[in-house]
């Protein structure tokens, strides 16, 4: 049996509606693959906040450490400013644990309406590789003459050589597990120094790998690409930034920002990886139970391939396809009116009917 000690931090909003389905339907593949998980729960939000006046605790990182994963909702409430939350939380986890890519697959499901007409199910189906440590989203910068009319303020980007190579490396090596070819966003006609760079990275590294297919494009064209052309890419890598600005897109023309889920990925290991969903705690409908719970459980299970349970997450990942396909438990979102509960329940109970069906092949092909 594997054994998986998740943190779970569910967050705020949608987050704890989102999150209680994940876990459902983890528990029914465990159930079914022989996987035990052991669930602790992190009251850390911003609720957390305006009690304490911090995301988290200060040793909030030493106590996430020991954990196989973290399982994550999303962050982000109107009384708080976002950026204090995302920085007292998301951010700090995301780089004290090196998970330098945050991985976000755009798959267009059966029984899901896209917005581009001309695309019918499997024909969009590829990779956001963000860079998820460095670039535009940087404490480097300032405020200058507060409250005057010289008010100034700067923020800096900060591209490194390490973080470029390494994000990039990522995508080509996922490439060569998929469809071998990688899309590049720059933006180095605008920004004369970090994007040139992205470039020259770029090229460098596409030299390790000459099966793999490459092309780039700026970011503005890129986006009218996403739109017109989805069936052009099969791995995607951008900045933070462009990488951020990219996958909500690539939700949307997939059909819903439910249905997006990521890894933060430490690739080599050393730290515990986080997985959540694309979106954010949707506060516009909060408390309706009517968000749409596939981006999290997806993103579970990312999480439980990550960790090594790739039948399981193969199962859970069919019957998400599977309940899309036939069945009309649909959130809102999706043209239904079932609640998040309800089609964390169809999905759960998919999985629970695959996976018996796993264990008697199994237990006959041992009895023989
Ligand atoms: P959002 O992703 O929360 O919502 C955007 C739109 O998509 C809303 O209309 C929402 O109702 C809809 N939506 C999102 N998830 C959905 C789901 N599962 N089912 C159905 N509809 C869904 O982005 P927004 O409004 O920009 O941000 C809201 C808060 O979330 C802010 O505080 C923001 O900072 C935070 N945020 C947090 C993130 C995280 O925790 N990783 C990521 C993005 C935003
Ligand atoms: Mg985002």
């Amino acid at each position: 049996m594997k054994r998986y000690k998740v943190a779970v931090i569910e967050g705020d909003g949608i987050g704890r509606e989102v999150v209680p389905e994940g876990i459902r339907v983890l528990e029914a593949a465990g159930r079914a693959f022989d996987i035990s998980f052991s669930w602790q729960h992190f009251d850390w939000s911003c609720d957390r906040f305006l009690k304490t006046g911090h995301m988290m605790p200060a040793d909030g990182l030493d106590q996430l450490r020991p954990f196989d994963a973290i399982y994550l909702g999303a962050i982000g409430s109107p009384g708080v400013p976002d950026h204090v939350s995302l920085w007292g939380l998301l951010i700090p986890i995301r780089r004290g644990f090196q998970q330098y890519v945050n991985l976000r697959p755009c798959k267009l499901l059966p029984g899901i309406w896209t917005p581009l007409k001309n695309f019918p199910p499997g024909h969009i189906d590829f990779c956001i590789v963000r860079e998820n440590n460095e670039g535009e989203y940087s404490e480097a910068g300032g405020r200058m003459f507060r409250n005057t009319s010289a008010e100034t303020v700067i923020q800096e980007t900060v591209f490194t050589r390490m973080g470029c190579d390494r994000v990039m490396r990522f995508a080509f090596e996922l490439a060569m597990k998929r469809n071998r070819h990688v899309t590049s966003a720059t933006k180095s006609n605008g920004l004369v120094y970090t994007m040139p760079f992205w470039d020259e990275r770029f090229a460098a590294i596409k030299k390790e790998y000459p099966d793999v297919k490459t092309d780039q494009y700026h970011i503005d064209i890129l986006t009218a690409h996403f739109v017109r052309h989805p069936d052009w890419f099969d791995v995607v890598v951008g900045s933070n930034l462009f990488g951020d600005i990219l996958s909500d897109l690539g939700a949307g023309v997939v059909g819903s920002m439910g249905l997006a889920p990521s890894g933060n990925l430490n690739p080599e290991r050393e730290f515990p990886s986080m997985f959540e969903p694309v979106h954010g705690s949707a506060p516009d409908i909060a408390g309706k139970h009517i968000a749409n719970p596939i981006a999290q459980i997806w993103s579970g299970a990312m999480m439980i391939r990550h960790l090594g349970a790739s039948d399981a997450a193969d199962a859970i990942e069919a019957a998400i396809t599977k309940i899309l396909a036939v069945s009309d438990v649909r959130t809102p979102d999706i043209g239904g009116n079932a609640t998040t509960q309800d089609l964390g329940e169809a999905i759960a109970s998919q999985v629970a009917a695959a996976g018996s069906k796993e264990a008697q092949l199994r237990s006959t092909a041992h009895n023989q």
